[in-house]
C-alpha cells in the first residue's frame, strides 16, 4: 500500500480553514481516496488534554518558551499517535495547524526566537514535513470579525491585540515566501467556493501522482 499525503492548512484567526478542510476531504472522498482531518494544538487524547492548557485562560498565561514546549508536546503526541500511523495506512490526513503555526504564534507573534523553535521542532518531530501546506491568507480585520461572529469572548490568542494579529499574518506570509514548494498560498478574502477550487486545483497540480 501507498504512503498517504500529509495537507495542512494554516492562517490567522477567522481565514476560513475548517471550512477548507471540510470541503476538501469531501472532495478527496468523491475520489475514492481515505481521509481523516485532525488539529493542532489537538489531535490525540493527550494532545486534547495539552489543547485545553492553550487556548484556556489568559493571554499572558504562559512565558513564549514554555507555551512552545506544550505545543511540540502535543505535537509529538499527534505526530505518533494519529499522523504517522494513518499515513502508513495510506490514508490522506488533512491538518488545521502544524509548525508554521508555531513559528506564526510563538515566533513571530510573541518573539521567540527561530533557533529555539527549530532546536524543539527537531527533537520532538525530527524531519517530518508536509507534503503540501495551504496558507489561508486574509487582512487582519477581516479575519478577527469572522472570529468574533462564530463565538462568544473568543480564545486566548483571540484576545492578543491587533499588532499581534498583524505580526502572524507577516509570518504566515514570509513562510509562504520562504518555502515555495512546500507552501502555497491562498487569498482567503474570497468566498468560500472560490477558495475552495483554488485549493482543489493546488492539491491536484502538486499531489497527482498520488490521486491516480
Ligand atoms: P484554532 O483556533 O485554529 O483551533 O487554534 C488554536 C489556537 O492555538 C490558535 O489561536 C493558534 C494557536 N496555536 C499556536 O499559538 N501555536 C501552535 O503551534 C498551534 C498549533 C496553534
Amino acid at each position: 500500500m501507498s504512503q498517504g499525503r500529509f495537507i495542512t492548512f494554516e492562517g490567522g484567526e477567522g481565514s476560513g480553514k475548517s471550512t477548507q478542510i471540510k470541503k476538501l476531504s469531501d472532495f478527496l472522498k468523491n475520489l475514492e481516496q481515505d481521509v481523516i482531518m485532525t488539529r493542532e494544538p489537538g489531535g490525540s487524547h493527550g494532545a486534547e488534554e495539552l489543547r485545553k492548557l492553550l487556548v484556556e485562560g489568559e493571554p499572558g498565561r504562559w512565558d513564549g518558551v514554555t507555551e512552545a514546549l506544550l505545543h511540540f508536546a502535543a505535537r509529538r503526541d499527534h505526530v505518533e499517535r494519529t499522523i504517522h500511523p494513518a499515513l502508513s495506512r495510506g490514508v490522506w490526513v488533512l491538518c488545521d495547524r502544524f509548525v508554521d503555526s508555531t513559528v506564526a504564534y510563538q515566533g513571530y507573534g510573541h518573539g521567540l526566537s527561530r533557533d529555539v523553535i527549530e532546536a524543539l521542532r527537531e527533537i520532538a518531530i525530527g524531519d517530518f514535513w508536509p507534503d503540501l501546506t495551504l496558507i489561508l491568507d486574509v487582512p487582519v480585520e477581516l479575519g478577527l470579525n469572522r472570529a468574533a461572529s462564530r463565538n462568544t469572548g473568543g480564545d486566548r490568542y483571540e484576545r492578543m491585540d491587533r499588532d499581534f494579529h498583524q505580526r502572524l499574518r507577516d509570518g504566515f506570509l514570509a513562510i509562504a515566501a520562504e518555502q515555495p514548494n512546500r507552501c502555497a498560498l491562498i487569498n482567503a478574502e474570497r468566498d468560500i467556493e472560490t477558495v475552495s477550487r483554488d485549493i482543489t486545483s493546488v492539491v491536484t497540480e502538486r499531489l497527482s501522482f498520488a490521486l491516480s
